[in-house]
């Protein structure tokens, strides 16, 4: 492969994948000893499970549409709406490597290595994650939802 067509990792446009490993490599010692390291492999900063309470209203999630939202303690969450009054949630980091996944109609897709997963259900519908997403339990309480 060139250098030219490297993919590029999104969280770092114009490196290739190549200069954060290199990275993660050089400073990963450094980074668990401050209990900071994600993309090497290690504890992440980004919670994966969001804490219990609010988190969006529910005019934010579409009918029949699919966002992705942060909770209050940072876990990106994926909001399913299949129908006026439910809303189903999954959390929305890719099962592969950890990569936050981006709603593509009835999918979430991943602009990592581009697993796609059902929106819905958070099945694997194309890998390399083989690893559904996990599920989130979420209420609809008036005109919110709510982590449970
Ligand atoms: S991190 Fe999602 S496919 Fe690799």
């Amino acid at each position: 492969m060139s250098r030219t067509d490297e993919p590029t990792d999104p969280a770092t446009p114009g490196l290739g994948r190549r200069p954060l490993l290199q990275g993660c490599l050089a400073g990963g010692a450094a980074l668990v000893g401050l209990g900071v390291v994600s993309a090497c492999g290690g504890p992440q900063t980004t919670p994966t499970v969001p804490s219990p309470g609010p988190l969006a209203s529910l005019n934010d999630v579409p009918v029949g549409g699919t966002v992705v939202v942060n909770s209050p303690n940072g876990a990106p969450v994926a909001l399913v709406r299949p129908n006026a009054g439910t809303v189903v949630a999954h959390s929305a980091i890719c099962t592969h490597q950890g990569c936050s996944v981006a709603p593509a109609g009835a999918t979430l897709s991943c602009p990592c290595h581009g697993s796609v997963f059902d929106a819905a259900t958070g099945a694997v519908q194309q890998g390399p994650a083989d690893r559904p997403l996990p599920a989130i339990a979420v209420q609809v309480q008036g005109q919110s939802v709510v982590v449970t």
